[in-house]
């Protein structure tokens, strides 16, 4: 008998598609790493042809389809593509806003609080038909996808979690800002859904573009800032009085826009990093409040998390610390980008009852053969080698003080280098960070870079008492705190708050496993600083000839392509 296969799709900001097979998730990836276009918002028809030629299959072979999203503003969106693009120049701050920005601005967060009806729902359904028609698809059932449901699916079910409360917290999704599930036996129930009236990422989202970074993209910086600010009382911060949580409400005098002017005010009368600072807290204490009252109402101490807002790795931090929580586990492609997989779980739930899908690794996108490395190579007058000794090598390289590009096997799904597509450097040298920072990544110089540990060295480099199982954070979704007597090792790869943000080896690279370990005979212990290979704002690397032009590109000398060094 065939094989089944469900086909995910998400064709909004940073879309992409995701192919089932049967129990196993086979094949993920996002738009842009095919396109080169950073957070690309098109239909993702690269990513459902990566998906169809790593199967070997053809689009007939897919039966189900499942697609994420169908509210009114989704909707206008695949009717008029226009409106979309215009929006991701806005946003991207390719385009200046013009006279009637703020108009549609108001406009846009007015629409995107209506929640999908018939007429939205049969409307996507045309235009999606339609797409997928163009691509040659034919015989197959489309199914349109919650968006917070995909959230959560995702979530539930790669949480290796039995039972547990799945919370999803974003900007917005099919008019919600939020919900709550219960994951039972297998089994996803809603508890609650939060209008999008009020938002804790359109609040966070606002935060970023106020400080002239890109909203959906530099929240992260928002969040490194705030560790420069100095601490003031909760009682002292303005924005606390913006929000505030009852039950599971999340409450505001003012909607969307109404929210922005507010910031405005504030943001006049304090430096950036106190205003960052104010904002990490009025965050933190909102969803920590949220995430408790998960806990209470469904009785449940292991969480699942989904959703823009956990892209936050300081507040997942003190999400794992709270008493409520025994143990959480954050869906490492927690943004809208992992709406495909989400999407294609729900369509899978007809078919498989109850599964959970085993996550070991992220390395879910494209590899590349031999030949094609090869061709790659060929004719761009660069000095080239096989080594046999990849492990040693590179982590001789790297102790000598060398920057290192390290590219193998399948290209990682989600936002995190997690081994496959790294730029990797010595991790206790802070010349060498603010040499790859500012001069070869192009990043600002407060954001910090994370480490690749050694999941046995773990404990002892960083505090993971109360934590039940550091394998629910192995992929970069939480932050720890650094150990004292470890903080000049590394000095690297830490937040000037003492806290990093590791991703943790097991046996799922058994290459990468090997090069940590051969660090950790130098260094004595097996860590690494591990940044994403790709200069800031442009995406991850995804194929050989992405990473040669980088490499061309940098003032970096080292390039591994699987057992092949390329040296300037
Ligand atoms: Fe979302």
């Amino acid at each position: 008998m065939r094989p089944h296969f469900v086909l995910g799709i998400w064709d909004g900001h940073d879309a992409g598609a995701a192919l089932l097979r049967e129990r196993e998730v086979l094949f993920a990836v996002n738009e842009e790493r095919l396109s080169r276009r950073k957070l690309d918002v098109g239909f993702p028809k690269h990513s459902i042809l990566a998906c169809l030629a790593f199967a070997g299959i053809s689009p007939e072979h897919v039966r189900d389809i499942g697609v994420s999203t169908s509210d009114p503003a989704k909707t206008l969106t695949r009717i008029i593509p226009r409106l979309k693009e215009e929006y991701y120049l806005l946003r991207r701050r390719k385009k200046e806003p013009g006279r009637l920005t703020s108009f549609k601005k108001w406009a846009k967060y007015r629409l995107t609080e209506l929640k999908p009806n018939a007429v939205s729902m049969g409307l996507s359904r045309f235009h999606l038909n339609r797409n997928l028609k163009a691509m040659g698809f034919s015989d197959y059932h489309l199914s349109l996808i919650d968006h917070h449901e995909g959230h959560a699916q995702a979530a539930a079910r790669t949480s290796g979690f039995d039972d547990c409360a799945v919370l999803t917290l974003d900007g917005v999704g099919d008019g919600l800002s939020g919900s709550l599930w219960s994951y039972k036996e297998g089994a996803l129930h809603p508890v609650k859904k939060m209008p999008a009236r009020v938002s804790l990422g359109i609040f966070f989202e606002h935060v970023t573009n106020l400080m002239n970074m890109r909203e959906l993209e530099d929240e992260g910086k928002v969040m490194a800032l705030a560790n420069y600010a100095y601490p003031i009382e909760d009682q002292q911060n303005p924005l606390m009085k913006l929000l505030e949580i009852n039950g599971l409400n999340i409450i505001s005098d003012y909607r969307s826009t109404g929210l922005y002017r507010e910031l405005k005010k504030t943001l006049w009368r304090y430096p950036s990093e106190q205003f960052a600072y104010m904002a990490q807290r009025a965050l933190e204490k909102n969803a920590l409040s949220l995430v408790r009252e998960a806990c209470r109402i469904t009785g449940m101490n292991k969480v699942a998390l989904s959703g823009g807002v956990f892209s936050n790795i300081k507040l997942n931090m003190k999400i794992a610390e709270l008493d409520e929580v025994e143990r959480a586990f954050i869906f490492p492609h927690m943004g809208d980008g992992g709406l495909a997989v989400g999407s294609a779980m729900a369509v899978n739930e007809s078919f498989i009852n109850n599964h959970c899908y085993g996550l070991s690794d992220l390395y879910l996108g494209p590899g590349f053969s031999r030949n094609e490395i090869h061709e790659a190579l060929e004719g761009r007058g660069l000095s080239f080698r096989p080594v046999e000794d990849v492990a040693g090598t590179a982590a001789r390289l790297i102790c000598e003080g060398e920057i290192v590009l390290w590219f193998q096997g399948r290209m990682e799904y989600g936002p995190r280098a997690l081994g496959n597509r790294s730029i990797l450097a010595r991790p206790d040298d802070r010349q060498i960070k603010d040499q790859l920072n500012i001069l070869q990544k192009k990043r600002v110089w407060y954001q910090p870079f994370c480490p690749s540990i050694l999941y046995e060295d773990l404990p002892l480099l960083v505090h993971t008492d109360g934590r039940e199982d550091v394998d629910d954070n192995r992929f970069m979704t939480t932050a720890f705190r650094v150990k004292e007597k470890n903080l000049k090792l590394m000095e690297g790869v830490i937040n000037i708050d003492g806290t990093c943000r590791p991703h943790i080896v097991r046996d799922e690279n058994p290459r990468f496993r090997d090069l940590l370990l051969e660090v950790k005979a130098r260094l004595g212990k097996g860590i690494l600083l591990n940044t994403s290979f790709n200069i800031h704002g442009e995406p991850l690397v995804c194929s050989p000839d992405d990473a040669l032009d980088m490499f061309e590109r940098t003032g970096i000398n080292y390039l591994f392509i699987e057992d092949i060094i390329v040296e300037k």
